[in-house]
C-alpha cells in the first residue's frame, strides 16, 4: 500500500514528487525517498525512515540539483523493517537508475541469490533492490529504459507496481504493474504516475487507467503502454471528478468502506510467496526452527478484540491440523491469572498494530517464563514483532479505519498459514492435505468478490434497522467467532447493544433475551458437518418461534434454511474452517452501513482509538 509518484514537464520534479507524497501520506507509511534526473547524466537520491517531515528536513539541510524528471515512494514495509537503507528509491552498483516499487516480489529470493552470485552487492533487505538491480543490468547492456522494464517485468512473480527512471535517459519515466495500483496523470506538457488519483489531482483531472502486465513509459511528449512483451496497448481515459478527500478513499465514503473492499487483494498479498518452488510451505518471517516446532506441545493464542476473535477462528484449524491443544486468552487477563506456561508452550500474539499494550505485556510475561513468542501483525517494525522470536507478517496495507476489516481476514490467513506450516512440519498432515487447503485459501479472495457483489442488499437490510436498539449474533463452530466479530463491529461502529452467542448456549439463559421482532443474525454452517447444520437450525428455529427476526448467512444451495430464515444472505460454498473469510464480510457491510446512517464518524467511532498503548 506504498504511495508512488513520477513526473516529467517542465515544472521542479521534487516539488511535485514532495506535494504527492504528502497527498498520499493517508495510505500509512514509515519511510519516504524521492529521486530526480539531473541534467549530465546523474540521479540523485534522498530517502529517510519516518515521516515525510524527516525527509523534508534531508532535503532543506542537502537540496538536491534542480531537475524537471523524478520520482518519489511513501514505503508501507513488507520485507525489511522501516530504516534508512530500507527506504525507497533502491538502485545498483553503477547508481545509474533509480526505482521504486509497491507490492510483493514472490520470487525475488532466487533472483537475489543470482545477482549475488554474480557479485553484485545488495545493501537492503528490500525485495525492491533485487528489481533495481535487474533492471540496471538491462540498460547497461544497451536496451532503453522501457525495454528494460519490460524484460525484467517477465522475470518477476508477485504483485507489483514500479516506477524508474536512468540518468542517461533525463526525460523518460518508466512504470509497470502487475495487480496492484498505478494511474498515469495527463497534463499540458506534463505527465504523471501515481498509485493512485491523489498523487497528481492537484495539477490534472485527467488520468489514464491501465490493464493488468503493463508498462508505461511518459515524457514531456506524451505516454506510450505497451504490455511486458512489448506490444502497443490502450489505457482508458477518464476525468477524476472526485474531491481530494474522496480520491484518497478510492471513491469511497469512508476508509472503513475502502477497506471492506480492499479484502479480496488484501488476502490475495497475505498468501504470495508462502511456498517454495517444491510446494513446501515457507514463512519467511518465521524463525523458529522445526525441531523448535516439534517441541511445542500447546499453543496460547493471546489478543485483543479483533484480533482475539481471529484467533478464536485459528483454535479450530489449528487443533484440526496439528492436533496440538490451543488455548486462546485475552492478552489483559492472561499474565494476571499466573498462566502455566514453559519452553514447550507456542505463545502466538495476534496484533494488527503491534503496539497494543496489553498484548505487548502479555509477551513480555511469557518471556519470562521461557516460552516461544510468535507474532502475527500487520504492522513491519512495530515492538511486538521486535520484542518475538518469530513473526508472520500479514499484507493487508495500512489500516486506516479504527474498525478493523482487513486486518481481521489477513490475521485469519496468517493463522491458517502457521496451523499449516506447523501441521507441514510435525507431519500431521501430507503435503497434498497442505496443498489442498492453499488451493482453497487462494480461491477464497473471488469467494470474497461474490459475497461484496451483494453489498446493496446488506446496505438495505442495514438502513432497515435504524432504530434497533438491540441485536444477537449466533454461530456455531468457527462460526461462533465469526458472531462475536460482528456484535462488536456493530458496538463500536453503530453504539448499539450487540451480543454474539455460541447457538447451542442459548437455551442455557439468553433465550430470555428473545421478544418479538428482535434482529438475530445466525451464521449458518456449511452443510458438510451436517450435526453442526442441524443444531443450527435447531437454534435458529427456538428463536424464531419465540419473535426474533431471524437474519440469516447461509451457503449458496442449503435450501433447508429457507423455511427459518426471515432474511437470508448468501455465501459461497467453501470448507468449514475457512468460511469466517466470507460469512464476516455481510456483518462488516452492514455495521459500517448502519453506523454511516446513524450519521456516526465511522473511521473514527467515538472512544476508541486505532492502537491501544495504554493497559
Ligand atoms: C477492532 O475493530 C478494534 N479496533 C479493536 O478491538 C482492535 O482489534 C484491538 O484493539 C486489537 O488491536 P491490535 O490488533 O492492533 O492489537
Amino acid at each position: 500500500m506504498c504511495g508512488i509518484v513520477g513526473y516529467v514537464g517542465p515544472q521542479q520534479a521534487q516539488g511535485v514528487v514532495i506535494d504527492g507524497l504528502r497527498r498520499l501520506e493517508y495510505r500509512g507509511y514509515d519511510s519516504a525517498g524521492v529521486a530526480l534526473v539531473v541534467q549530465g547524466g546523474t540521479v540523485v537520491t534522498a530517502k529517510k525512515a519516518g515521516k515525510l517531515a524527516n525527509l523534508e528536513k534531508v532535503l532543506a539541510d542537502s537540496p538536491l540539483p534542480a531537475s524537471t524528471t523524478g520520482i518519489g515512494h511513501t514505503r508501507w514495509a513488507t520485507h525489511g523493517p522501516p530504516t534508512d537503507v530500507n527506504a525507497h528509491p533502491h538502485d545498483g552498483n553503477a547508481h545509474r537508475i533509480a526505482l521504486v516499487h509497491n507490492g510483493i516480489i514472490e520470487n525475488f529470493a532466487d533472483l537475489r541469490a543470482r545477482l549475488e552470485a554474480d557479485d553484485h552487492v545488495l545493501v537492503s533487505q528490500t525485495d525492491t533492490e533485487v528489481v533495481a538491480h535487474l533492471v540496471e543490468l538491462q540498460v547497461q547492456s544497451g536496451e532503453d529504459l522501457t525495454t528494460a522494464m519490460q524484460r525484467v517485468c517477465q522475470q518477476l512473480e508477485g504483485a507489483f507496481t514500479l516506477v524508474a527512471v536512468d540518468s542517461q535517459d533525463p526525460d523518460r519515466v518508466v512504470a509497470a504493474r502487475r495487480n496492484s495500483p498505478l494511474v498515469v496523470g495527463v497534463g499540458e506538457g506534463e505527465y504523471f504516475v501515481g498509485s493512485d488519483v491523489a498523487a497528481f489531482i492537484s495539477h490534472t483531472r485527467e488520468a489514464l487507467e491501465l490493464g493488468q502486465d503493463q508498462v508505461v513509459t511518459i515524457t514531456r511528449d506524451g505516454v506510450e503502454i505497451t504490455d511486458f512483451d512489448g506490444r502497443p496497448a490502450q489505457g482508458r481515459r477518464f476525468h477524476v471528478d472526485w474531491d481530494l478527500s474522496a480520491a484518497e478513499k478510492d471513491g469511497h465514503d469512508w476508509f472503513m468502506r475502502k477497506e471492506i473492499f480492499e479484502q479480496p487483494r488484501a488476502v490475495a498479498d497475505s498468501l504470495l510467496g508462502r511456498r517454495t518452488r517444491a510446494g513446501l510451505l515457507q514463512l519467511d518471517e518465521m524463525r523458529l526452527s522445526d525441531d523448535e516446532i516439534r517441541d511445542v506441545d500447546k499453543i496460547i493464542i493471546i489478543a485483543c478484540g479483533t484480533s482475539f476473535y481471529a484467533g478464536m477462528v485459528a483454535k479450530y484449524a489449528i487443533e484440526h491440523w496439528t492436533r496440538v491443544p490451543v488455548e486462546v486468552e485475552l492478552a489483559s487477563e492472561f499474565r494476571y491469572r499466573d498462566p502455566i506456561l514453559d519452553y514447550s508452550t507456542l505463545i502466538v500474539a495476534i496484533s494488527q498494530s503491534g503496539e497494543t499494550a496489553d498484548t505487548l505485556q502479555a509477551i513480555r510475561h511469557a518471556r519470562t517464563q521461557r516460552s516461544k513468542v510468535l507474532a502475527i501483525c500487520n504492522t513491519n517494525g512495530s515492538t511486538i514483532p521486535r520484542e518475538s522470536d518469530a513473526v508472520i507478517y500479514t499484507h493487508a496495507g495500512p489500516e486506516i479505519g479504527v474498525a478493523s476489516t482487513k486486518g481481521f481476514l489477513t490475521q485469519l490467513v496468517a493463522c491458517y498459514l502457521l496451523a499449516l506450516y506447523v501441521a507441514q512440519v510435525k507431519g500431521t498432515r501430507y503435503g497434498d492435505e497442505i496443498n489442498q487447503v492453499m488451493g482453497q485459501l487462494e480461491a477464497m479472495p473471488d469467494h470474497i468478490e461474490t459475497v461484496l457483489s451483494a453489498s446493496e442488499s446488506v446496505y438495505a437490510l442495514a438502513r432497515e434497522h435504524l432504530d434497533t436498539r438491540s441485536v444477537l449474533f449466533l454461530g456455531r463452530h468457527a462460526g461462533y467467532p465469526v458472531a462475536l466479530e460482528g456484535a462488536l463491529k456493530l458496538k463500536e461502529l453503530a453504539y448499539l447493544h450487540a451480543e454474539g452467542f455460541a447457538a447451542g448456549e442459548l437455551k442455557h439463559g439468553p433465550i430470555a433475551l428473545i421478544e418479538e421482532g428482535l434482529p438475530v443474525l445466525c451464521v449458518v454452517p456449511p452443510r458438510g458437518r451436517d450435526q453442526l447444520h442441524e443444531k443450527m437450525l435447531s437454534g435458529i428455529q427456538e428463536v424464531r418461534a419465540r419473535g426474533a427476526r431471524t437474519i440469516c448467512l447461509a451457503e449458496e444451495g442449503d435450501t433447508r434454511i429457507e423455511p427459518y430464515a426471515d432474511v437470508l444472505i448468501r455465501l459461497p460454498q467453501v470448507p468449514t474452517l475457512l468460511q469466517p473469510l466470507v460469512a464476516i464480510v455481510p456483518l462488516q457491510l452492514f455495521a459500517c452501513e448502519l453506523a454511516s446512517a446513524l450519521g456516526h464518524d465511522v473511521d473514527q467511532p467515538r472512544n476508541l482509538a486505532k492502537s491501544v498503548t495504554v493497559e
